[in-house]
C-alpha cells in the first residue's frame, strides 16, 4: 500500500464526471487500498478516487470511531434517500474549509465490491453525508457548489475552539 497525493481545491480533476469501473482486477484493489490508507493518514471520513487523480467511480468511507471499518465502494448510485440533515461539512480537497450542507438523513445505495459483486447499503446521519458526499465526487460536484453558505474565519476559529 502508498500514500497518494490528495488533488486539492483548483484542480479541475474535481469537476469532471468520473467512468464506470469494468475491471475488477488488481489494479483496482491496488487503488482501494492506496485510497483508505491515504483517508486515513488525512483523518478523513471518505475519499473518492478523483481526489488521487483517477477519473473512476470508485470510493472509500470511514465513519467508524475507531477506522478499521472501510466501506469500499465501487460504482455507487443512491437508489433511495428521505428526510433532511444540516450541518457542517468538509473535505480533504478542500483543507481548512468548512461548509454548511443540507443531505439527505437516510440514504440507500446500490453498489459493487471490489470483485464486482452487488450489494445495497443504508446509512443514516454522518454516514449519509459522507455517501451523497463521495458519490458527488464521482459526479464533478464538490461540497462548496452544493453549500447554503461556507463558514467565516471566525466561526471556524469557533468550532476548533
Ligand atoms: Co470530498
Amino acid at each position: 500500500m502508498a500514500l497518494r497525493n490528495i488533488v486539492k481545491d483548483g484542480d479541475e480533476v474535481l469537476n469532471k464526471k468520473c467512468r464506470p469501473v469494468v475491471k475488477f482486477d488488481k489494479k483496482l484493489h491496488v487503488l482501494l487500498e492506496d485510497m483508505a490508507e491515504t483517508m486515513h493518514h488525512a483523518n478523513g471520513v471518505g475519499l473518492a478516487a478523483p481526489q488521487v487523480g483517477i477519473l473512476r467511480r470508485v470510493a472509500v468511507i470511514d465513519v467508524s470511531p475507531e477506522q478499521n471499518k472501510v466501506i469500499e465502494l465501487v460504482n455507487p448510485q443512491i437508489i433511495a434517500f428521505s428526510g433532511e440533515q444540516e450541518g457542517n461539512e468538509g473535505c480533504l480537497s478542500f483543507p481548512g474549509q468548512w461548509g454548511i450542507v443540507k443531505r439527505p438523513n437516510y440514504v440507500k445505495v446500490r453498489a459493487q465490491d471490489r470483485f464486482g459483486e452487488e450489494f445495497e447499503l443504508e446509512g443514516k446521519e454522518l454516514l449519509a453525508r459522507a455517501l451523497c458526499h463521495e458519490i458527488d465526487h464521482l459526479n464533478g460536484v464538490v461540497f462548496k457548489s452544493v453549500a447554503e453558505r461556507m463558514l467565516t474565519r471566525k466561526e471556524i476559529e469557533q468550532m476548533n475552539s
